[in-house]
């Protein structure tokens, strides 16, 4: 794995930005593999100040997200879906033909999930997949003890992550208990990955990632097996890895 240690969580930003714009400079048809959550924010934002300044054009690309609630319709304001709108689909003009995002409300979650891998794989797969981490080193919704072999399946959440993302809602009740997630399988069949992590929280998930076992036990340790995987991470977050 690559590794590029910023300065702060800005400089992370920026870094990603440019690997995202070059990923779909590279492309006539880029695939994107996109996450949500509070680290990819800042890239979000640099993406749409790019695109304002004519320097990226999404006309294009196609996107996936990593993972959805079960049981929240795309307009619920908890939603993956609604986030990925309003922090980055609309700005830069993303139709919604364009942006997939797991379907968590359809009734038919075994069902929903044959289908999300399998437009995964009729757009010829991934190009390049943005990944924050867990600090029990989930990706996407894969909790530790998720099988290497797993595909886009749905989780019970654990404990750890329901409180880590009750600050969304107003209470952790409201925090569904579900999810449907792309399986580390699916998220290893990207071409290119960038990881991302900012802040001491994280620190020693980085450090594990880094120096630990890979084993299902830490479910991001399976990046340690892809070949084109870049660490992009502030200060704090290397904090505990040793150079
Ligand atoms: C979100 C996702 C999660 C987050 C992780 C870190 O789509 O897949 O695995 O990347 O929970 O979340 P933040 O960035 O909020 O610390």
């Amino acid at each position: 794995m690559k590794r590029i240690k910023t300065k702060d969580y800005v400089e992370m930003s920026k870094r990603a930005c440019r690997k995202v714009i070059e990923a779909i400079e590279r492309s006539d048809q880029p695939v994107l593999g996109l996450a949500t959550g509070s680290t990819p924010e800042g890239l979000y934002d640099c993406l749409i100040e790019a695109y304002k300044k004519g320097h990226v054009h999404f006309g294009n690309v196609t996107t996936f997200n990593l993972d959805e609630y079960i049981g929240l319709s795309p307009d619920d304001e908890n939603s993956y879906h609604y986030y990925m709108n309003e922090k980055f689909f609309k700005h830069v003009g993303l139709p919604t033909s364009q942006t997939n995002v797991p379907k968590g409300n359809t009734g038919d979650n075994k069902r929903a999930c044959e289908d999300y891998e399998a437009l995964i794989r009729d757009a010829g797969y991934v190009d390049l997949q943005i990944l924050g981490i867990g600090e029990n080193g989930h990706i996407a919704f894969n909790e530790p003890g998720t099988p290497f072999e797993s595909r886009t399946q749905v989780v019970d959440l654990t404990e750890s992550t329901k409180n880590a993302n009750a600050r969304f809602f107003d209470s952790i009740e409201d925090v569904p208990t579900k999810a449907i997630t792309m399986g580390l399988k699916s998220i290893m069949e990207s071409k290119e990955i960038v990881l991302l992590a900012s802040g001491v929280k994280k620190a020693d998930a980085m450090a594990k990632l880094i120096h630990g076992d890979v084993s299902e036990a830490f479910p991001a340790s399976i990046l340690r097996n892809h070949p084109n995987v870049t660490i992009i991470a502030d200060e704090d977050a290397l904090s505990k890895v040793r150079d």
